[in-house]
């Protein structure tokens, strides 16, 4: 399955929140050339059927896969959750990765013996964290809560602040009572909510890292395969809709202003 160390890593997700999985992949791996899609004309997921995810996961795969990319990562926990088999085999001859598989290397490995996982009513209705950790450690004490007004808060840039700490107690009230050893952030959003996650919960529950974990497993994966790049790197993105304030909310995920944004007809 070797290609070309030289060819881009495709990323993709419903909208810019994947843009927080690109910006770790970048940090790590400098030399990567990444190409980003953005299906920002459709988002969110976390609200739609498996059937509507799965088939919007192909078309963005096809969309990537003409930019001849070497590695495919699905940076969108929807997506990881009733996508990935599907995308694996839509793409058989490249590697594809998900999200649910890091989170769950990110918790095992804080040695953490309760976890809460938060993410979107998709990711959490589907069960697949829960499952995957529980397989990777049968003892671990895991429990699941979707927090769907995250996601508008976070595109409206609304971060912190009385609005946020109002929608996490709605959400994770109980677990100022019981605080898990850690909190895994199952939406590409939610790492923009971190501080206000600490501030809010108790200081023993760790917040696990979960696009640095990811962008951990993008380099072993190119390691496996022989396929790491020695270049000058870049993230070009590419979106399906482009929405005022489009630009600001991209850095917001980003961190700083992406290099390119160009449309994508899928
Ligand atoms: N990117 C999605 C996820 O990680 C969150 C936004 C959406 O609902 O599409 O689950």
């Amino acid at each position: 399955m070797t290609r070309d160390p030289a060819a881009p890593i495709g990323i993709f997700d419903s909208g810019l929140g994947g843009l927080t999985v690109a910006a770790a992949v970048r940090k790590l791996l400098p030399s990567e050339q990444i190409v980003y899609l953005g299906d920002t004309a459709r988002v969110p997921y976390g609200t739609r059927s498996p059937e509507t995810v799965q088939r919007f996961a192909l078309e963005n795969a096809r969309f990537l896969r003409k930019h001849n990319i070497k590695l495919l990562v699905a940076a969108c926990n929807t997506v990881s959750s009733v996508a990935l088999e599907t995308l694996r085999q839509a793409v058989p001859e490249i590697p594809v990765i998900g999200v649910i598989h890091s989170g769950v290397r990110a918790a095992i490995r804080s040695n953490a013996r309760s976890v809460t996982v938060i993410g979107t009513r998709g990711t959490i209705r589907s069960g697949a964290y829960e499952r995957a950790l529980k397989e990777a450690d049968p003892g671990l004490q895991v429990n699941a809560i979707a927090c769907p007004l995250l996601v508008p808060l976070a595109e409206e840039g609304i971060l912190t602040g009385p609005a946020v700490k109002e929608i996490l107690h709605l959400y994770l009230a109980p677990l100022r009572e019981t605080p898990p050893d850690a909190l895994l952030p199952g939406c590409t959003h939610y790492p923009l909510f971190r501080a206000a996650l600490q501030e809010y919960l108790p200081a023993c529950t760790q917040i696990l890292d979960c696009a640095g974990a990811c962008a951990g497993e993008v380099q072993e994966l190119l390691a496996e395969h022989g396929m790491p790049a020695h270049g000058t790197g870049g993230l070009r993105c590419y979106v399906t809709d482009s929405p005022p304030g489009f630009e600001e909310q991209a850095r917001r995920f980003l961190g700083y202003a992406p290099e390119s944004v160009e449309p994508a007809t899928l």
